[in-house]
């Protein structure tokens, strides 16, 4: 039964991806909420959209984003970023601590929280960065509201953060009880076999970060994990052996895969795409990519990332290894996976839960990431018939991995919190994004 109460806006006739599966059902909104299921045709609204032909999936939440501000504004800043987020269909953003100055204190981050009041076009989180210098406060600090927990860097990447000492570690993962994000990679073994980057060699780059670094930080991580107490969730997964390790520890464990790691491999991706395929940790033999879609059909996976880390292109076209690390991904997120469920690689369920459910559960978002009564209106609607190629020429950074692909499956529409923020490709509105809460950010009115 419809609740006779006005709508703010009725989407009628869509495929909807609730918790339970695919379901043809109408959904009112009220309050920026969802608020009613059923026939909706009569009710009262104050906007109808006729959504015959196309999928309503939940927002997506992405939850490991680079948006460069502050001090890197020229490669993205939170406006141009957020705005990429809102086009892609992706309503919840989660952004990392390596910006200039890294994340590292609640100043640092209310200041982050106020730059993106008023400029951000989806709703955000951002993460305190683990140092030497804060640890012992981190864990009354990963409480704050707005925080989307602590980011912790193995091995140094982009930027200065870094956090290898073994006791150091110990005392973090002991104090910290929300889930900590973690980079693997071993900084030592990093430092050993930095002869391995051969100078305008781009295919290198696994030479250099190899198969091996990455294990020995997940493994150690992992091992200091099982007595501490401490809930981790493992960045861009890029190796088969790392998932045996996962797999024994999924009481305390979660994980994440990027589309990258996914669909490029080496050594093709450094033979067309040259730097622009450079990232940490590398874009490896195909036999691990074969190894992470396996696990993301049996259940080892937990969410799908972007790990959007946009470069300038005079950046990427410096000599290798002075090029950095890093590609832009918000825009591509959804149409790159619909584009594997049109190909039958991807149910469009297991594209939901590792966009949506997967990293709600993870995180404890509020009312995110599910379409459920009571939750926010965050929605995606999908036409995956359409196929259009990848153009990227209008954001900040100017290319992509994937530029000139032609995909089939494009988001059409975004509403955040029931307000279109994004219809056939423009933004629309304002940007009216707000920090994220979470179970455990909640705090006494
Ligand atoms: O490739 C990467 N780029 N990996 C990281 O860990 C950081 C990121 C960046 O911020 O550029
Ligand atoms: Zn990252």
């Amino acid at each position: 039964m419809p609740i006779a109460m006005p709508f703010q806006l009725v989407l009628h006739n869509a495929t909807c991806l609730l918790p339970w599966g695919k379901t043809q059902t109408d959904i009112g909104i009220a309050e920026g909420k969802i608020a009613a299921f059923g026939q909706l045709a009569q009710a009262p609204t104050a906007e109808v959209f006729d959504a015959k032909g196309l999928h309503i999936l939940p927002g997506l939440i992405d939850s490991h984003v680079h948006w460069r501000e502050p001090g890197g504004t020229h490669k993205e800043d939170m406006a141009s970023g957020s705005a990429q987020a809102a086009l892609g269909g992706v309503t919840s953003v989660f952004e990392m601590p390596n910006t200039s100055p890294p994340t590292t204190t609640p100043a640092l981050l209310a200041q982050k929280l106020s730059l993106a009041k008023g400029r951000c076009w989806v709703d955000h989180a951002f993460f305190l960065g683990a140092c030497a210098d804060n640890i012992s406060s981190l864990s009354e600090w990963e409480r704050l509201p707005g925080c989307a927990g602590i980011k912790l860097f193995l091995g140094s990447s982009t930027g200065s953060l870094l956090l290898n000492e073994t006791s150091l570690l110990s005392k973090l993962l002991q104090s910290c009880r929300r889930r900590i994000a973690c980079h693997c990679e071993d900084e030592n073994r990093l430092a050993q076999r930095k002869a391995f980057a051969q100078t305008e060699k781009p295919e290198t780059h696994p030479l250099w970060r190899d198969e091996t670094c990455a294990i020995l930080a997940t493994q150690k991580l992992l091992e200091l994990a099982k007595t501490s107490g401490a809930r981790l969730h493992i960045l861009h997964l890029s190796t088969q052996e790392e998932l045996a390790l996962l797999q024994k520890a999924r009481a305390f464990a979660t994980a994440e895969v990027t589309p990258q790691h996914l669909l490029l491999s080496a050594p093709e991706c450094y033979a067309h795409l040259g730097t622009l395929a450079q990232i940490n940790p590398p874009l490896r033999a195909p036999q691990h990519a074969q190894a992470l879609w396996h696990a993301l059909h049996t259940g080892l996976i937990d969410c799908l990332a972007t790990d959007h880390a946009p470069h300038t292109r005079e950046e990427k076209a410096k000599p290798y290894p002075q090029s950095p690390s890093g590609m832009p991904g918000l825009y591509t997120l959804l149409p790159l996976m619909l584009h594997q469920v049109a190909q039958g690689k991807l149910l469009l369920e297991q594209l939901v839960e590792l966009t949506a459910h997967g990293p709600a559960r993870v995180f404890g978002t509020r009312c995110k990431g599910r379409i459920a009564l009571g939750y926010d209106a965050d929605l995606v609607l999908v036409d995956l018939e359409k196929k259009q190629n990848v153009n990227t020429s209008h954001t900040r950074c100017g290319w992509n991995a994937f530029d000139g692909h032609t995909l089939q499956g494009w988001p059409v529409a975004t509403l955040l919190r029931g307000h279109w923020v994004a219809r056939e490709g423009k933004l629309v509105g304002h940007p009216e994004g707000r920090p994220i809460e979470f179970d455990d950010t909640r705090q006494a009115l």
